[in-house]
């Protein structure tokens, strides 16, 4: 069972002046799927707070998969990926242009979405965007092939089939 670890970049969810649907999105998701969910936090959209958060999943909670949501776009305040870049040893491009191929299916606006996808040591962090219905999107398209990544990431098996 991989373990997941959570965390929604928002101000406002942080000062609790907005309920994290999406956070709850991504945990009831990954649970059906059969992840164990070790962490879920919430932190403001500040690159220190976000890097922080995900050293302290990657290195001291050892989950496999860190999910964020919220803060890819636009605004000043949205700085979820380049805490992300900072976390990260190498980065998993393809990820993210996934997400960004299947969702421009569903609207255009998902170019907007300025998401990253890396490695820190044998942890994967994955940006989502913000909304419910974008986490949902997103994370139809990328769970399966995630779960191969994962296996071959954290030594667990996964042999690519090569045809
Ligand atoms: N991706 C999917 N699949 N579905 C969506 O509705 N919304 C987009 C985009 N990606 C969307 C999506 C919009 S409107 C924005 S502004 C960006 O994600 C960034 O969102 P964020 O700032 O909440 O991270």
């Amino acid at each position: 069972m991989f373990k997941v670890g959570i965390l929604t970049a928002s101000d406002k969810g942080y000062i609790g002046e907005r309920v994290d649907e999406s956070g709850e999105v991504i945990c009831s998701i990954m649970k059906d799927k059969g992840y164990s969910i070790e962490r879920k936090t919430i932190v403001p959209d500040d690159i220190d707070s976000i890097f922080r958060e995900i050293v302290t999943m990657a290195d001291d909670v050892k989950v496999d998969l860190i999910l964020t949501t919220g803060g890819t776009g636009f605004s000043l305040r949205d700085v979820t990926p380049e805490a992300t870049i900072k976390a990260c040893d190498r980065m998993a491009n393809g990820i993210s242009e996934a997400i960004r191929y299947y969702s421009l299916q569903i609207t255009p606006r998902a170019m907007l979405s300025r998401g990253v996808s890396g490695i820190r040591n044998r942890t994967l962090i994955i940006n989502l965007p913000g909304s419910p219905k974008a986490v949902r999107e997103s994370l139809d398209f990328i769970l399966d092939s995630i779960h191969h990544g994962l296996e071959i990431l954290t030594g667990a098996g996964g042999e690519c089939a090569r045809k």
